[in-house]
């Protein structure tokens, strides 16, 4: 573990932040939407990270990437580091994904998401692009209940136990990959469903905080490591646990963990170490999904579902916005 826990000491940032960002969310889900189903990931990625960047910049804040489209000489835009907001207000520091989801947004399948977390300053794990190993559960079960360490059965049958049902009643979330075969294998053998996605981790464990409308109780396996540290900034807003461990393949890559400031690659964080302090999170749907509608284009207007909520008052507000004046749209927005 490279960084101490420090729980909020109460609300950090400035409250209108909260709202505020929507509005950014809403711009970059809306412009990807434009792109949806087309089969050009690119072209609705680029599209989601030009309207996102356009609207941070309005905020009146320094802002500084720390979790972005990658690093500086691969992204020209909203890459770690770069800075951005208005320069006025709280210095904080950013994880963003314009586009979660990028290959189903470009099928038009279930829950691409535009998503961002602010935090104060120095508060979100600087995590490199690599793999991070997750395990996830929602609200309202005993701290400490499951472990990334513990055999997924093990996880399974706890999960069962504290919601009382037998364990053929609990479904795990899993990225459908070749690299999770075992762990697809371990978690059958238990009785218990999985849901197999094709992409898309951040809802992937933001569904485990509502099981009854998702049907996800459980989140198991590995994904990017900067989906994790949005997807923990998520867990503390809206409640749940969650660890993550970075998984480094190669001497790059544990050279550029260093780079980051992570000194011991094998440490398992908490949520509350991915994402401490006062934390805002928002994603606005993109495609249809679980917990949020895709973006609407209707004949009077668009409309967009978004979710934003904040650690230090554990408020979670769900935003349906009618966006009225299609032809001032972009600059109105
Ligand atoms: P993108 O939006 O960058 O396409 O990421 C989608 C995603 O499925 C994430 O949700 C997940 O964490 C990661 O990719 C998994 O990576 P991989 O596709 O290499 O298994």
């Amino acid at each position: 573990m490279n960084q101490a826990v420090r729980f909020p000491k109460g609300p950090a940032l400035d409250r209108i932040l909260t709202l505020e960002l929507v509005r950014v969310t809403e711009r970059a889900a809306v412009a990807a939407a434009r792109l949806r189903g087309r089969g050009d990931e690119m072209a609705a990625d680029q599209a989601a990270v030009d309207a996102m960047r356009q609207e941070l910049n309005q905020l009146p804040i320094h802002g500084t990437v720390v979790i972005g489209e990658g690093e500086r000489d691969e992204a020209p835009m909203l890459y770690i580091g770069e800075e951005v907001g208005s320069k006025t207000g709280p210095s904080v520091d950013i994880a963003l994904d314009p586009l979660e989801g990028t290959t189903i947004a470009a099928k038009n399948l279930p829950n691409a998401l535009a998503v961002i977390a602010i935090a104060e300053e120095g508060s979100l794990l600087n995590a490199p692009d690599v793999y991070m190993d997750k395990i996830a559960i929602g609200p309202g079960f005993p701290a400490g209940m499951v472990d990334l360490d513990a055999p997924a059965a093990d996880n399974i049958a706890t999960v069962a136990a504290a919601k009382g049902v037998p364990v053929s009643e609990v479904t795990a979330c899993v990225l459908d990959r070749p690299r999770h075969a075992r762990l697809i294998e371990d978690i059958r053998a238990t009785g218990a469903a999985i849901r197999l996605i094709g992409d898309g981790d951040v809802a992937g464990v933001i569904h485990t905080t509502s099981p009854d409308e998702t049907g996800i109780d459980i989140y198991l396996g590995i994904g990017g490591a900067p989906e994790g540290v949005l997807a923990a900034a998520a867990l503390r807003c809206i409640g749940g646990q969650m660890q993550g461990r970075l998984v480094i393949n190669s001497d790059e890559q544990r050279e550029r963990a260093h780079r980051m400031g992570v000194e011991d690659v094998n440490a398992k964080y908490e949520m509350g170490e991915m994402a401490r302090g006062d934390v805002v999170f928002a994603a606005t749907g993109v495609t249809d999904g679980n917990l949020l509608s895709g973006v609407r284009f209707g004949r009077q207007a668009v409309t967009t579902h978004t979710v934003v909520m904040r650690s230090s008052s554990g408020t979670v507000r769900w935003i349906k916005a009618e966006h009225q004046d299609l032809d001032k749209f972009d600059d109105a927005l």
